[in-house]
């Protein structure tokens, strides 16, 4: 296991140790430091700003404050030089020696250093959690590609994991379901695309039963048959999860999804009951208009309904239920639900009552914003869902296109290959390039962008690499790369190892941060500097010597984007 820190916090403590070393109690007790990426390379290599907090305490100018630290830190091996500037930063340019011998270790470890911050401790990410019955709509195609990062990014990290896909297979809607099927179902279109045609019953029954009380009725007796055990409705129920998850899979195939746990609602149904005693004996139920529910006024959450007036339990109350039994089972640190930002009342209002209750678990509500689709997405849209489907088509058959404009003569299964790993790679990575709580549009032009922020772009960068590691590998047989350092001649070098050992620390701010974005924005800056590097700087005809540590140290580039591009669900062929 790699026991060093990342360099942002190696420099931190370095940073606190100076300082304490240079005003001796005379720091508060709950003092710490951090020190940042600069984000002008004139400036240095990192840079910390916390001598400005301290001029009231020390009451002294902050750029006094900084010199005084000044020296002990240039003693840190990793350090060459620290200049105070502006009203008292602290910039530090690392030592190239320090950063060469950095690199190496990372070499050693693999998967680009990466320390095991996670380690015995243990995270749920509850997502995707499409409902059955209903075709995957691109909210849940967030909710999978941004689960899944999360999922790879905690795994990465040590953590252990248990990905949940927690369907929506239990709920009112089934008692209309199953008088839709009975009364509309046609059996062709059933074959033909199941969950599709269980949604157009499911609709006619729903607006049938908005003019028809009689329908309603007899739909609400469906239900209670069903809840009630019912031989027939549970198994027509039965059929309607397994033909909704049979297509769900085809869909996480694609994508290359896989979950431990795939407990629907139904999972937790005995479980209801139970939990309405537990908030009764902690005081916590109260009758209002016929309902059972938890008062949340004092926290400004109005009350959360956990049974209704016709004795149905909700939504909140399954989650209730959830939590009991994953902490139960699993005793989880932090249970993660990624859902788009119109569940956050929900959210908030159980999080509230499971506090109130005492139990001990940090629950988070990963929430997004929504995606929008231009309606110049598609050349084919029928009727007015977008599914989910249709756009991985679509990505695939324009990276097709791509490919073969680029790769003519490469065999056709290949192409298949490449055109399905740089058209999934497309739609994540125009997910997850951005922040999840903006506003997204979605164009082919942006995802697909050869020269610009998207996964194409990417994957090409890499591709470049094997192709000229492949050359290298030919063109110089007797080459061994591992008897050389990496190089360090020009500054492009420095640049990219100093990128280079700052992958663990992109890869912890985006989990800890829950924004994969942060580690696609250092993948695209490390393509983009490999590129300048690619352009500027002879690799096959360096001298002797040179060479080799060139390779060295661009393979180590191509590792870093693999697993970079890995950590988001996004594939790396070796040729494009
Ligand atoms: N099935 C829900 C939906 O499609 C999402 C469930 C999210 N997870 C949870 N534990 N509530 O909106």
């Amino acid at each position: 296991m790699f026991n060093f820190s990342t360099v942002d916090q190696e420099l931190a403590d370095a940073v606190s140790n100076a300082f304490h070393d240079a005003y001796p109690d005379q720091l508060p007790d709950t003092i710490s430091f951090s020190v940042v990426k600069t984000g002008d390379a004139r400036h240095g290599d990192y840079q910390c700003n916390d001598a400005m907090g301290l001029a009231k305490v020390l009451r002294m100018a902050p750029r006094q404050i900084a010199e005084a630290v000044v020296e002990s830190l240039e003693r840190h091996p990793s350090i060459a030089s620290v200049e105070v500037a502006g009203p008292g930063f602290l910039n530090f340019r690392l030592d190239s020696s320090w950063l060469s011998e950095r690199l190496l270790q990372v070499e050693a470890e693999g998967h680009g250093g990466v320390p095991h911050v996670g380690d015995g401790r243990t995270v749920i990410i509850d997502y995707s959690s499409p409902n059955v019955a209903k075709p995957m709509h691109i909210g849940h195609i967030r909710s999978t590609v941004i689960g899944n990062a999360l999922d790879r990014l905690h795994r990465r990290l040590g953590y252990r994991v248990i990905a949940d896909n927690h369907l929506g297979d239990w709920g009112t809607q089934f008692g209309l379901i199953l008088m839709g099927y009975r009364n509309f179902l046609n059996e062709e279109a059933l074959e033909a695309s199941p969950v599709e045609e269980l949604e157009r019953v499911y609709v006619k029954s729903a607006s049938r039963s908005k003019e028809d009380e009689s329908w309603l009725e007899a739909a609400r007796n469906e239900l209670v048959k069903l809840q009630q055990g019912d031989e027939e409705n549970r198994k027509l129920w039965r059929m309607f999860v397994e033909l909704s998850l049979k297509e769900f899979n085809k869909i996480y195939s694609r994508l290359d999804v896989r979950f431990d746990l795939e407990r629907g609602e139904s999972y937790y149904n005995d479980a209801l009951p139970g939990v309405l005693e537990r908030l009764d004996s902690a005081g916590l139920l109260v009758e209002s208009e016929g309902a059972q529910v938890v008062d949340l006024e004092e926290e400004k959450l109005g009350v959360c309904i956990v049974r209704k007036r016709d004795g149905g339990f909700n939504y909140a109350t399954t989650d209730l239920a959830t939590v009991f039994s994953r902490t139960d089972e699993f005793s989880p640190e932090t249970i993660l639900y990624v859902t788009d930002e119109r569940q956050q009342r929900h959210f908030k209002q159980f999080f509230t009552v499971v506090e109130k209750l005492g139990v001990k678990v940090d629950l988070r509500h990963v929430w997004f914003g929504l995606m929008r689709l231009p309606d110049a997405t598609f050349s084919t849209r029928d009727g007015n869902v977008i599914k989910l489907e249709a756009l991985l088509d679509e990505a695939e058959t324009r990276a097709r296109a791509m490919v073969d404009a680029s790769s003519p003569e490469m065999p056709e299964e290949q192409k298949q290959d490449v055109a399905r790993a740089v058209g999934m790679g497309a739609i994540k990575y125009a997910d997850l390039s951005q922040n999840p709580q903006s506003l997204v549009t979605f164009t082919w032009e942006k995802a697909m962008a050869l020269d610009g922020n998207s996964a194409p772009y990417l994957q090409y960068a890499h591709a470049r690499i094997r192709s000229v590691l492949d050359k290298h590998a030919v063109q110089f047989p007797d080459d061994d790369v591992m008897e050389h350092p990496f190089a360090v001649a020009e500054p492009l070098e420095r640049l990219l190892m100093l990128k280079l050992i700052q992958f663990p620390e992109s890869v912890i701010a985006a989990t800890r941060n829950y924004r994969p974005n942060l580690l696609a924005d250092y993948l695209f800056d490390l393509a983009q500097t490999y590129s300048t590097y690619h352009q500027s700087i002879p690799f096959l005809k360096a001298e002797d010597g040179i060479r080799e540590s060139r390779m060295r140290l661009i393979r180590q580039v191509a590792g870093v984007l693999r697993e970079g591009l890995n950590l988001l669900g996004i594939e790396t062929p070796d040729r494009i």
